[in-house]
């Protein structure tokens, strides 16, 4: 059974997949997800993926299930759906009570679904020729509004800039910070390679801790490179040798050109020799090496 959802313990189809519209997740997207995936079968970086799923249900003071019973229920649809390599999605919400938007009206109970669906990766081409991505007008929620180290079900601020982004022709979003500093794409972590150097832009300026990225700023210092987390504008990326974003799903994918929104026509800017450059690929070989390494894929 390809897609197969287990809600709260039962497993069932997709059709069958239904929740109250009384949940505060549909509600206010009062909830907290992750996204993980398979090698070989096995969940990459669960612990790495939890750990944040902890973070983030800590910030909204959401409880949720005990870590072993998560694990224990993402195995078990795991297994029933026997995919050769699955996407995981895992999703706990504040569930539902009184209706109002006060989260003491929640009756305590919070809900935990995980869907499992056959993995789509990229296409392979999709890794030589790499993407098209938008420095939106949409700019990153402030840390102090809606933190976007938080992986909550309020993605809005990312849908509208993806929604801008595609009205412009382009496959991705970038989004700045409100002082025009790059943070992140729609649902990856954006990094450039100038003269050799690796750069992606700190935490602290707002953005998803990438589980992805992570390996890939280990990976890479394993690799001898130099990496900084450092601030930059969307210049820097327009004139960088490479880039190329980080993601559960897209691992290390390339940017190939960049279109920067504002003015008078979109302002389309070739990165690099508009294909895969040596540094991405060489570090998304480390990467694929260091997934051999720990999960046998
Ligand atoms: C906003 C955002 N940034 C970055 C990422 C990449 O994170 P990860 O590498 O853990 O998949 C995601 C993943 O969904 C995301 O939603």
């Amino acid at each position: 059974m390809p897609v197969l959802v287990n809600v709260e313990g039962q497993l069932v189809p997709p059709e069958q997949a239904t929740v109250s519209v009384f949940d505060r997740g549909f509600l206010y997207g009062d909830s907290v997800y992750e996204v993980a995936r398979t090698y070989g079968g096995r969940p990459f970086e669960l612990g790495r993926h939890l750990d944040r799923m902890d973070r983030s249900a800590d910030r909204i003071g959401l409880t949720l299930p005990p870590r072993e019973r998560i694990e224990g229920e993402i195995q078990r649809t795991l297994d029933a759906a026997r995919n050769p390599e699955s996407y995981v999605r895992i999703v706990v919400t504040r569930g539902e009570g009184r209706f109002g938007l006060s989260p003491h009206l929640a009756q305590g109970m919070s809900r935990m679904f995980v869907i499992v669906r056959p993995l789509e990766p990229a296409p392979r081409e999709q890794y030589e020729k790499g993407l098209q991505v938008a420095v939106t007008l949409t700019r990153r929620n402030p840390t102090a509004c809606l933190d976007p180290s938080l992986k909550t079900g309020n993605y809005m601020n990312n849908i509208l800039a993806l929604r801008e982004a595609h009205a412009a022709g382009a496959d991705d979003a970038l989004l700045l910070d409100l002082r025009g500093q790059v943070t992140e794409a729609s649902t990856s972590n954006v990094f450039f390679v100038q003269k050799g150097i690796v750069v992606t832009p700190p935490l602290a300026l707002g953005m998803l801790q990438g589980v992805t990225r992570t390996v890939v700023l280990e990976v890479a210092r394993g690799e001898g490179l130099i990496v900084r987390e450092e601030p930059f504008g969307p210049e820097a990326l327009a004139a960088a040798d490479e880039v190329f974003v980080t993601s559960t799903i897209r691992e290390v994918m390339p940017v190939t050109s960049l279109v920067l929104l504002g003015g008078a026509a979109p302002d389309v800017r070739r990165i690099g020799d508009r294909k895969q450059g040596p540094v991405t690929r060489r570090l998304h070989e480390a990467f694929r090496k260091y997934v051999a390494r720990t999960h046998g894929a």
